[in-house]
């Protein structure tokens, strides 16, 4: 079967590379991909950000010609656009909701809204399309707030404050400064919770569920998790603040009902429903929810990931529309039947970014050491920011360049191993954080 993955982040490396696993696995194309990608399979310049009637159908004639039958949508944003809806066709299974199920995570409002209908644990809240009922409001409240930009702002649309003074700043910022544009023409103001954070990512195929391994990321630049946010410097897996009982609190009281308050409404969820999770002392509360495998937490989940990746996703998405009537072929894959195993083993991922990120950085700076690095025992290389120049350099290409990642029998030697990795990589001005993991270690 071939293959098209979308997306160019070090995430959407992983799943290749894992999908390449697969005996059933043809032809894989990326695109646009990454430096790395194009050593797995064939990038082709066909999406680039943007789900308009050209892409659709430069994609669609692509996969005609090339026998495509899995496509395999990595981001948020294409997802939210509709590219699933529009890439469905007799022959063809599609990885990743539906317009209308990606919503949960394109919309803080609808969301929102779903959980609080369905009694779901979740951050207090109000939502404002008014800038001065907003600003009223956050003048009145006395303890700390978290100000939301109700659409996608590429992760930035969040703002976590301390008092009354930055949660006015954060409504002009998003209702009067247009900073993310439309995506905050509507905000949501919620109760700023206290705990750790963690990613729960379940597989959904419409009506069943399963839960993949529990991971966490670190999202701010500096050792410590000080400093500004980043897109992820780092993630590992599992994590030992989630145990059975809680995996379970989890699962009845958060991820079915959110699955059945969607197909109360109509919509199917196919796909990865991914929960950002607060731990409080009150239990396990919904920060958010995305629609897509997480990165950097996939990278980890699939070095630990046993079964074969491509039987899972077409349990998971189905078999798309079928020209001759209804149901499934009969020997297609079934979510309950398919391996879902996992090494026990740790996983930790270390992000290499460039030099000034999450600010400013510079781009076309080669790389080194990467062979090196994956010659080491149970360390695995992901590209996100890379690419290939024409006389076949490898170079810089983003903020967040490299994921080094590695298997250890516990969260130590997996991290000591991804660090002796990164020693390994060279280009100028590199940084990465040393202490991935930090807050679950003894
Ligand atoms: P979101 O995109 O809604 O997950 O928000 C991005 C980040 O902001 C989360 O990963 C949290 O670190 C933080 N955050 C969001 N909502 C809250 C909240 N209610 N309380 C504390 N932190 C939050
Ligand atoms: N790891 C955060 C995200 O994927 O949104």
């Amino acid at each position: 079967m071939n293959v098209l993955v979308i997306g160019s982040g070090g995430r959407e490396h992983a799943l290749g590379w894992k999908l390449k696993q697969s005996p059933r696995c043809g032809k894989l194309f990326f695109t646009p991909g990454n430096g790395g990608t194009s050593f797995l399979g064939t990038n082709v310049a066909l999406f680039n950000d943007k789900v308009d009637t050209k892409t659709v159908d430069a994609i669609d004639y692509f996969c005609r010609q090339n026998q495509v039958e899995l496509i395999v949508i990595g981001p948020e944003d294409p997802l939210a656009a509709g590219l699933a809806d529009r890439l469905a066709k007799p022959g063809r299974t599609v990885f990743g909701p539906v317009a209308a199920a990606a919503r949960l995570e394109a919309d803080k409002a609808y969301c929102k809204q779903l959980l609080r209908n369905a009694s779901i644990p979740t951050a207090e809240a109000r939502i404002f399309t008014n800038h001065s009922a907003a600003l009223a409001y956050v003048q009145s409240r006395e303890t700390p707030v978290v100000v939301k930009a109700a659409g996608l702002a590429k992760g930035k649309g969040v703002v976590v404050c301390d008092d009354a003074a930055q949660a006015q700043d954060a409504v002009n910022l998003i209702m009067r400064d247009h900073a993310f544009g439309e995506a905050g023409d509507t905000i949501v103001v919620e109760e700023r919770l206290v705990g750790q954070e963690v990613s729960l990512l379940a597989l959904v195929d419409g009506r069943n569920i399963f839960v993949l391994e529990p991971a966490q990321d670190h999202k701010q630049i500096g050792e410590g998790d000080v400093g500004p946010n980043t897109g992820g410097m780092g993630s590992y897996s599992p994590t030992p603040l989630i145990d059975d009982a809680l995996m379970a609190v989890i699962e009845s009281q958060i991820l079915v009902p959110t699955v059945d308050a969607l197909r109360r409404e109509g919509v199917e969820y196919r796909g990865v429903l991914y929960a950002g999770l607060m731990l409080t002392a009150g239990g396990p509360k919904v920060l958010e929810f995305n629609c897509r495998f997480g990165d950097p937490e996939t990278q980890t989940l699939m070095l630990r990931l046993k079964g074969d990746l491509l039987e899972i996703m077409l349990a998971v998405a189905g078999p798309g529309p079928s020209s001759a009537g209804q149901g499934s072929p009969a020997n297609w894959p079934k979510l309950d039947e398919v391996d879902l195993s996992w090494d026990p083993r740790c996983s930790v991922c270390v992000v290499m970014a460039s030099g000034g990120y999450p600010g400013d950085y510079k781009k076309g700076i080669p790389i080194t050491g990467i062979e090196a690095a994956n010659a080491l025992e149970g360390v695995r290389v992901f590209h996100a920011g890379t690419t290939t120049t024409r006389d076949g350099t490898l170079v810089t290409a983003g903020g967040r360049v490299l994921n080094v990642c590695a298997v250890g029998a516990d969260l130590k030697e997996a991290q000591a191993r991804a660090n002796a990795a990164c020693a390994k990589i060279h280009f100028e001005g590199a940084q990465y954080r040393r202490d991935i993991g930090f807050r679950v270690m003894k």
